[in-house]
């Protein structure tokens, strides 16, 4: 196939967002790995500009929710709807189509790779046919530089291998891969983890900017700094259920600890 750089952004799924209209809800979601049960009717609605914040102690369920959500994991009963309408996800690349991305805690890149091939790889940017395609590095470094450049972060050098990179520097590769599918739902899996305070400042910013944009976007983590910075609602799980939750601005940094450590307020 033989697409230029910017029809592959713009034939990609994100509509017109309206601020404040439900994107995704999981309605009643369960799960179980043997006889571990790790979600128990877990419900959880995300609308167009909202920043959520998912909390909990380790093993409470949080990256699991997520990767459901996103089509890495696959739901035993319940329901997801994305945009109003019923969502069978089965793989990642089901999520995409609907419209949601996640970025994992281990950003899924490939080390040997570099910055311009993580962003290309598996999009096809060639010319000609079977045997006789080829891939188009030229176009392949305008499609990645747009990418860095909607993750805020654009002076990446393109041919560094990513195994080289920052942990700041990864984790704006892998956002930008995620946005040239233009996704309406960015799911972000503990994302400040390795990032020093310069980088998590870039992103806090750049969750703020694509929140202002109508992304809906959900936040795992277990810093009260990451909950504070950028979200406008916590919610808190523990063992496998939604807990508690409410509005950032209305609860204090003690309240906040509290639903880390799976205490139901
Ligand atoms: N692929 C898997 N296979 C088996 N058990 C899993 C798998 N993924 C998660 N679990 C289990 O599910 C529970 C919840 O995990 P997870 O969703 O990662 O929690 P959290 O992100 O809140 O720490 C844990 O007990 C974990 O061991
Ligand atoms: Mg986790």
């Amino acid at each position: 196939m033989n697409i230029e750089p910017r029809e592959i952004v713009t034939h990609l799924p994100t509509n017109a967002l309206e601020l404040g209209s439900t994107l995704l809800v999981a309605d009643r979601v369960t799960k179980s790995y043997g006889s571990t049960h790790v979600l128990a009717e877990a419900s959880f609605r995300l609308r167009s500009g909202e920043v959520v914040g998912v909390v909990g102690p380790n093993g409470s369920g949080k990256s699991t929710l997520v990767r459901i959500c996103s089509g890495h994991a696959v739901l035993d009963s319940g329901e997801l709807r994305i945009q109003q309408r019923d969502a069978k996800l089965r793989t990642p690349r089901d999520g995409i189509a609907e419209g949601v991305c996640l970025l994992t805690q281990d950003d899924e890149l490939f080390s040997e790779l570099s910055v311009c091939e993580n962003i290309c790889a598996g999009r096809e940017i060639t010319v000609g046919w079977g045997l006789a395609s080829f891939i188009q590095w030229h176009r392949c470094q305008v499609f990645a530089k747009q990418g860095l450049e909607l993750a805020g972060n654009p002076n990446i050098d393109l041919d560094k291998p990513a195994g080289e990179l920052s942990g700041g520097q990864r984790k704006a590769l892998a956002l930008a891969r995620a946005l040239l599918v233009r996704p309406a739902v960015l799911l972000l899996d503990e994302p400040t983890n390795s990032l020093g305070v310069a980088e998590q400042r870039w992103l806090y910013e750049t969750i703020r900017k694509l929140s202002s944009a109508g992304l809906g976007v959900v936040i795992v983590s277990h810093s009260v700094r990451d909950i504070r910075a950028v979200t406008t609602r916590v919610v808190a799980m523990s063992e496998g259920r939604i807990v508690s939750e409410g509005e950032t601005t209305q609860m204090t940094d003690s309240q906040i600890g509290l639903m880390m450590a799976g205490c139901e307020s």
